[in-house]
């Protein structure tokens, strides 16, 4: 079994899909593992560290040439993929739904395209999750930039001169990254509130310490859809929600956006008269402005100026701790593998519920429930 690692290409990428560690674990399986020149770079890591833990360090044909698998953080371009085997395995993240033309080439050229964000949320696949392992890193570096652009402290500071207030943090969504920044503010000594559509979320806020912000008198309310993800909102708790938000925004210093809604442009949750309402110097981090923002005006990779509050988000959150972004999703892909390695074919085989979750193409066609409209 060979399988390929790719220097990403796509822009502003820093990740790359193994590390020294998984080539180690890879390799102790019984693969050959060969990994573009210069593919872990802008995560500090050499080739010549990839070659110590037993990796062969290649050009992108050599790597690929009879691979029987390529690993890649993005879906790599297909053009790149000649010379894999007939019916190779491509693991990757496919952005499925924003990306139809790339896995119809997949498919066309005969390819097998994995997803890793289609993994199941059950627990047994929980340590493959790598929505959750980016997500993670992504709430707490979102809160850590915000608190780079404001002008103020965050921890409440007596001292001689005088009392510097704590900054007041408003987690928007408590998914994996919301609880992440919620921790990371509170860490950073803030005082700390936040709201989300699943009312189950509202324990979790309280045993970080901070303040549930909740929309509770709308009839049907619960938010909650499958897989623990959230549904879209009735026009009546959109609303409600709104009004809620309004009121509480103004008085924030700090505002960390994190919803979304799979396979949906992400929902609107600040509006620009809301922005309008808080104090000049306030800061709004939108962590989903790269899947259509949560935040009126928000652009990727700028920060905006509205009404004295500035605006920002990443394209790429996780891409801004590429050593530790990359440890963790090669590991999420080694766990992937490592859980259906057959030992008597010395490769994996995957089973029934995961396997028709992530499988994209296969023979020649999408396969896929979720893309083929049959979900
Ligand atoms: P996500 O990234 O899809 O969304 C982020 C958050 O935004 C969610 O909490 C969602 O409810 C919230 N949201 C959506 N629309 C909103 C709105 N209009 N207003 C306010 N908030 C809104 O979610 P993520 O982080 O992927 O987590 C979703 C759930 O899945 C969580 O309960 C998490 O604990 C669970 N989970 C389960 C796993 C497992 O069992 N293997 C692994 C990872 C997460």
């Amino acid at each position: 079994m060979r399988i390929a690692v790719l220097k990403e290409r796509a822009e502003g990428e820093t990740r790359v899909a193994a590390t020294p560690e998984t080539v180690k674990k890879l390799s102790a399986l019984g693969a050959t593992l060969a990994i573009e020149e210069g593919a872990g770079r802008h995560a500090a890591i050499s080739d010549e560290a990839y070659r110590d833990a037993g990796g062969e360090v290649a050009s992108a044909s050599a790597a690929v040439k009879n691979a029987d698998m390529v690993l890649g953080v993005n879906a790599p371009r297909p053009d790149l993929l000649e010379g894999a085997k007939q019916g190779a395995w491509v693991i990757a993240m496919f952005n499925p739904f924003g990306q139809r033309d790339r896995i119809e080439a997949y498919a066309a050229a005969g390819l097998e395209a994995l997803s890793m964000e289609f993994m199941p949320r059950i627990t047994r696949a929980q340590s493959m999750d790598v929505l959750s392992s980016q997500s993670n890193l992504a709430g707490y570096k979102a809160v850590l930039a915000a608190a780079d652009t404001y002008g103020r402290a965050f921890p409440m500071m007596m001292t001689a001169a005088g009392t510097v207030n704590a900054a007041r943090v408003f987690v928007m969504g408590v998914g994996v990254a919301g609880l992440q920044a919620i921790a990371t503010a509170k860490r950073l000594g803030s005082q700390v509130s936040a709201t989300d559509v699943r009312s189950a979320t509202k324990e979790q806020i309280q045993s970080l310490g901070a303040k549930p912000v909740f929309v509770d008198e709308v009839e049907g309310i619960e938010g909650e859809g499958s897989g623990g993800y959230a549904t879209e909102m009735s026009e009546e708790y959109r609303k409600a929600q709104a009004e809620l938000v309004s009121a509480h925004i103004a008085r924030q210093d700090i505002v960390i956006t994190t919803a979304l809604i799979p396979g949906k442009p992400a929902p609107r949750l600040v509006s620009d008269a809301q922005i309008a309402t808080m104090k000049p110097g306030s800061v709004i981090f939108d962590l989903a402005v790269s899947q259509g923002g949560n935040v009126e005006g928000s652009v990727a990779d700028r920060i905006v100026d509205r009404h004295g509050v500035r605006i920002m988000g990443y394209s790429n959150t996780p891409g801004h701790l590429p050593a530790d972004a990359s440890a963790l999703y090669s590991r999420n892909l080694f766990n992937f593998l490592n859980a259906f390695w057959d030992n008597e074919t010395g490769r994996p085989v995957l089973d029934e519920e995961i396997g028709e979750a992530v499988r994209l193409t296969r023979d020649g066609r999408i396969v896929n429930d979720r893309l083929t409209g049959a979900a």
